[in-house]
């Protein structure tokens, strides 16, 4: 689908939901009583960064963790200690109700006092048609139930890509009146303007904007899909590395998780908007001074190479090659996301200051990638991986092959 066949798309859909939110009304009963948690998105890269980060920061705190899959929720969790504190709870963004029994509706109106909506279709390729259901009726549900029963506390995680090329515009207490282009940016776009309706008929809804979420400086979690992971995946296993400008402005996914969960802890902190950006970001040639330094052999090619490289490896159906090819990185790489690169007011968030993802990074990063088989064991420089082994991040064997399926279609990077 074009951009001008999704701009007919918003214009379309969003008087519907616009009339639908402004239906909605806080009940006004605040109930003394400590609530429990809902926590949307659980599984995802996000999500479980937060459930974690909850778990260990509220141990007292019950958490209803709304997922499709119950199995794949549990396996992703591996590793993580949580005890019976967190709940999940089958069901679906896109369906009313959530896809949960009238039962379990009223029950949740009843004893949740706050909603964290980090779930989401995230597909820089898919309309807007294709988002709408999970990304806006599913933000305008937990808004309806935000305002059941109790009133509760939102926090809805949004994206910098709502901004669009209004530079402008961005900052966070504005929200451009026209639609961003693109399916995606246009859901969430859409889903704020619902958490702005409901924002001034009383709800308490705090919105974050996030840009590129990086891995994880504690763990090393990657985000499989991100398309700055991919290219940096691409080039340590193939061994060549494109010339490009610009560089990974990745907020890492723990800073981001701390950040919510500050002002998920000051409840006394007032509902805003809020961009969670990364404050600044390497350039592509200190990623490649670090790895070089940590013994990985790379060679510079220029573009042409570089997208030969991936044909070939794309032929053989390397998919991680595919998704560079549709995404044309490191095109991308050059322009990021424009709305991110303006002042994005980077600023302390729930007493957590901002920081970004930087080369030191690199060592756990590759071996988080590489333990979980998002790395060619042999990808990862001998010199330190061996160091690292003994330093108890084992990887599976060297020259192995272990790749895990890379959904090529839902590439993104916010
Ligand atoms: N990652 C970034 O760089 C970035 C940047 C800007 C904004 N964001 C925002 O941050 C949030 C989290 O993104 P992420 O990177 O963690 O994405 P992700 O890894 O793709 O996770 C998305 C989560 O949403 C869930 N979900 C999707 N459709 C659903 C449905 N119909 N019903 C219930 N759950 C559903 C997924 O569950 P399944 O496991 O069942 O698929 C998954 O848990 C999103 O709101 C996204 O818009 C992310």
């Amino acid at each position: 689908m074009t951009h001008q066949q999704d701009d007919k798309s918003v214009e379309r859909l969003a008087p519907q939901y616009l009339r639908s939110a402004e239906e909605l009304r806080p009940c006004g009963r605040r109930s003394g009583e400590p609530g429990r948690l809902l926590l949307t998105g659980a599984s995802g890269f996000l999500g479980r960064s937060l459930l974690k980060r909850i778990v260990k920061a509220m141990p007292d705190q019950d958490i209803f963790c709304l997922v499709r899959d119950e199995n794949s929720f549990r396996s992703g969790l591996s590793g993580m200690s949580v005890s019976g504190q967190v709940h999940p709870l089958i069901g679906d963004l896109s369906l009313p109700l959530l896809g949960l029994s009238a039962q379990q509706w009223t029950e949740l109106g009843q004893e949740v006092s706050t909603i964290v909506h980090a779930g989401a279709s995230v597909n820089h390729f898919l309309s807007l048609e294709r988002m709408v259901d999970t990304n806006v009726s599913g933000t305008l549900a937990l808004l309806r139930l935000a305002g059941e029963h109790r009133d509760k506390r939102m926090h809805f995680i949004s994206s910098m890509s709502i901004l669009g090329r209004d530079h402008a515009g961005n900052r966070a207490n504005r929200l451009p009146p026209q639609p961003p282009p693109g399916g995606y940016a246009q859901s969430k776009w859409l889903a704020e303007c619902l958490t702005k309706i409901c924002q001034s008929a009383g709800f308490d809804v705090s919105t974050y904007r996030v840009g590129g979420l990086g891995p994880d400086t504690e763990t090393g979690e990657v985000n499989p899909r991100d398309w700055r992971w991919l290219t940096m995946r691409a080039a340590l296993e193939s061994g060549r590395w494109p010339i490009s400008h610009g560089g990974p402005r990745w907020l890492p996914v723990d800073v981001a998780a701390r950040m919510v969960i500050g002002n998920l802890a000051h409840h006394t902190a007032p509902a805003e908007r809020y961009h969670l950006v990364a404050p600044s970001r390497p350039t592509w040639d200190a990623v490649f001074d670090e790895l070089v330094r940590l013994g990985h052999d790379l060679e510079r090619v220029d573009r042409e190479t570089w997208f030969d490289t991936m044909r070939d490896r794309a032929r053989a159906r390397d998919e991680t090659a595919m998704g560079i090819l549709a995404l044309r990185l490191p095109r991308q790489a050059d322009r990021e996301n424009a709305a991110q690169n303006q002042d994005t007011g980077a600023v302390p968030i729930g007493g957590v200051h901002p920081e970004s993802w930087a080369p030191e990074h690199l060592p756990v990063t590759i071996l988080w990638a590489a333990r979980h088989g998002l790395l060619e064991a042999r990808a990862t420089s001998a010199r330190w991986s061996s160091s690292s082994h003994r330093a108890g991040f084992p990887i599976p064997d060297s020259g192995r092959v272990v790749q895990k399926s890379v959904d090529t279609h839902r590439c993104h990077g916010g």
